[in-house]
């Protein structure tokens, strides 16, 4: 394949639609949506794509009725743990983003774990938003950067773009080429804000749990055949 993208982001948007279309509880469709995760993972390590980093759970998300959080959590330990050894195996590094500190405890020791076992992978890296917004990311930024000017230890002269990216969650990644959305929604939902300005979008009806390698592929061709500008003139 060629023109692959270096760092594609996806919303993994449906899983409720899923569910509610056969019947099932809001949590049967979470449960098929992680399987996908892990089809798609090691898809981008056979690709030999540097980096995937996947919408799991927005700083909003928060907001859902209390069972479906609590079910979100035990899946999400769950999963990195079972997990872990696909990752080793296709030697993908693991890098969840977000604000990870305000996870449950547990939470936090199971994706410190993988974090730790995957830093010596050299392929894929793959990236769980979890707690994550755009808008708390480029908060965070801000306040860190305005510590170190308050201390002296930065000039605000000195701000550039480097310096934000640098500071951003998402620190040494390759830029954004590609988001995908599934299910339909013709929005970012406090997505990867900064980093989306020069991505391509491609958004499709079908919901998470149905996404395919096949429907990855056509993601991935439309993407080949974008002409970027930048602003430029080709
Ligand atoms: C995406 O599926 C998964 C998460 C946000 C955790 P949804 O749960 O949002 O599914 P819909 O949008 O209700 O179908
Ligand atoms: C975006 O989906 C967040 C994740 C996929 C984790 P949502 O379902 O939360 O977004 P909205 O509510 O449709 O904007
Ligand atoms: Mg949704």
């Amino acid at each position: 394949m060629e023109n692959l993208p270096r760092h594609v982001a996806i919303i993994m948007d449906g899983n409720g639609r899923w569910a509610k279309k056969r019947g099932l509880i809001r949590s049967m469709g979470h449960d098929n949506g992680a399987k996908v995760v892990s089809t798609i993972t090691t898809e981008c390590s056979n690709l030999g794509i540097e980096q995937l980093t996947l919408y799991a759970f927005s700083t909003e998300n928060w907001k859902r009725p209390k069972a479906e959080v609590a079910f979100l959590m035990k899946l999400l330990k769950n999963f990195v743990k079972n997990e872990t050894p696909n990752m080793m195996q296709n030697n993908i590094i693991f890098r969840p983003i977000g604000r990870l500190y305000e996870f449950p405890q547990g939470v936090q020791d199971t994706l410190n774990e993988t974090v730790e076992m995957t830093k010596n992978n050299t392929g894929t890296t793959l990236s769980l938003a979890l707690n994550y917004s755009g808008r708390s990311e480029i908060t965070d930024t801000f306040k860190k950067l305005a510590y170190q000017v308050s201390n002296g230890q930065l000039s605000p002269e000195a701000i550039d773009e480097d310096l934000i990216n640098n500071n951003l969650f998402t620190a040494g990644m390759p830029e954004l080429d590609l988001m995908i959305r599934t299910a339909g929604e013709l929005r970012l939902s406090n997505y990867l804000l900064w980093q989306v300005s020069y991505a391509e979008l491609w958004v499709t009806d079908v919901l998470w749990p149905d996404f395919t390698v096949d429907i990855f592929y056509k993601a991935l061709e439309a993407y080949s055949k974008r002409e970027r500008r930048f602003g430029g003139l080709v």
